[in-house]
């Protein structure tokens, strides 16, 4: 019997997501949606109240918007979304169950603008490769950024993945249309009069 270690019903221990079992965590068998670099959780405390069919991991690095998702969502009384502070890429690489999201979103990954920090960003050749396990066939993964330059090399890596096909990236079906909820910097940016670039793919069925 694993040791159950959540401070809250919304907190995970990092150390359960070693051998995750989505079943177990949630308590049923709902398809399960993540997003890396909650902020502070707007967009997923919206999305997880509009789906209760559904199932959401937050994933948040930044321990003060973290702990400030985590306890918002605790007060909204989501019972379908948890939280958990650790790098959403390694997760992705290294623990996230193969064939098991539905859908992955990102929103305003940070950019690392300057050329001798690219090799941090997120979006390199293993991630997506992992991305692409980790999703179901028909799987979804969302990605948005105001960064032009990094917006290129998204769609570039994405799209020469031989798994992955170019969707509308508002799909009414799946819950995402051009009145979505938005992401805290997207609002900002918004109103700021900056340009938004979005993308999304799906894992084909069959190749
Ligand atoms: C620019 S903010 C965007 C927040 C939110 N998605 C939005 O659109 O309002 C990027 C967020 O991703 C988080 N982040 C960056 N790298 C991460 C990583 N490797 N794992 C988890 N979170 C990460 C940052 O701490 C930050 O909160």
């Amino acid at each position: 019997m694993r040791r159950v270690l959540s401070v809250s019903p919304i907190a995970v221990e990092p150390v359960r997501l070693e051998d995750l079992d989505w079943a177990e965590l949630f308590g049923n068998s709902n398809p399960v949606e993540v997003e890396i670099g909650t902020g502070k959780a707007g967009f997923l405390l919206r999305r997880a109240q509009a789906y209760p069919e559904r199932n959401f991991l937050g994933i948040e690095w930044a321990n003060k918007f973290y702990r400030f998702a985590a306890d918002r969502l605790r007060r909204w009384n989501v019972h379908n979304v948890r939280m958990v502070r650790v790098d959403a890429s390694h997760f992705i690489r290294a623990q996230c169950p193969r064939e098991s999201l539905s859908v992955l979103h990102v929103y305003h990954p940070d950019p690392w603008p300057k050329k001798r920090h690219h090799k941090r960003r997120m979006f390199q050749k293993p991630f997506v490769d992992a991305t692409v396990a980790c999703l179901i066939p028909g799987g979804r993964c969302a990605v948005q950024t105001d960064h032009a330059e990094y917006y290129s090399v998204i769609r570039e890596v994405l799209l020469t993945h031989p798994q992955l096909e170019e969707v509308q990236f508002g799909e009414p079906e799946i819950g995402v249309s051009e009145t979505r909820v938005r992401t805290n910097f997207e609002i900002k940016y918004r109103h700021e009069g900056r340009e938004i670039y979005q993308i999304a793919v799906v894992r084909r069925k069959q190749i």
